[in-house]
């Protein structure tokens, strides 16, 4: 019986099972998925990725999320929130991110778990605000963000793909927790 931390209409989030790691590989080597990342994953960078995840979740009681299709029981990709260390007048602080593999795309997935997510962040984990980033060719993201009502705060120069000139370009959005809106 699988635990899921947070159930929508049609998804359920939980944390990561040795089951993701063949799925997960395959979407990070999948270069429509990864359009707007500089490299593709290799099967170590995965490996080394839910890793990461695993003990984040640990941390927090939250992560990036991995993600299935309740009507299939298939992994889907991940939507969830994850404490963000890298500089910026915009950290530290919590975002929200997703990826999914491409059979799942143009559904509303994504938009679907983010909200879900969202109310977490701020009903059950208590956060004032989340945040999220995105290059800003990268327009689906974009529009989640906005879905989801995030407001749009400004550009950030990501530090962590500072070389690259095609991705370091990245938009900024937040969601405040409810009350603390004005
Ligand atoms: C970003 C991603 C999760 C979106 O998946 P999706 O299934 O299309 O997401 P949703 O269906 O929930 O919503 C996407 C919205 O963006 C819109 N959209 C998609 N591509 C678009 C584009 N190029 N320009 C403008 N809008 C676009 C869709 O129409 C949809 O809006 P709608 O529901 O009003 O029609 C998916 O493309 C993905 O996994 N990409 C790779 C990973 C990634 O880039 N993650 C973000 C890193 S910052």
């Amino acid at each position: 019986m699988i635990n899921y931390l947070i159930k929508t209409g049609r998804l359920g989030l939980r944390n990561w099972l040795a089951s993701d790691t063949a799925p997960f590989v395959t979407m990070g080597q999948d270069s429509k998925v990864m359009r707007y990342f500089p490299e593709l994953l290799t099967e170590a960078d995965t490996i080394a990725l839910i890793n990461n995840l695993k003990k984040h979740y640990e941390k927090y009681g939250y992560t990036y999320f991995a993600m299935d299709e309740l009507a299939s029981g298939e992994f889907v990709g991940f939507t969830g929130l994850k404490y963000q260390t890298f500089e910026s007048e915009f950290t530290p602080s919590v975002d929200i991110g997703w990826r999914l593999k491409r059979s799942a795309w143009g559904r509303g997935y994504a938009t679907e778990a983010a909200k879900a997510c969202l109310d977490m962040a701020f009903n059950e984990f208590g956060l004032d605000e989340v945040y999220s980033f995105c290059p800003d060719l990268n327009k689906a993201s974009e529009v989640i963000m906005k879905k989801i009502g995030m407001t749009y705060l400004g550009t950030l120069q990501h530090p962590k793909v500072a070389n690259d000139s095609r991705f370091k370009h990245c938009v900024v959005y937040r969601s405040q927790k409810p009350e603390d809106r004005s």
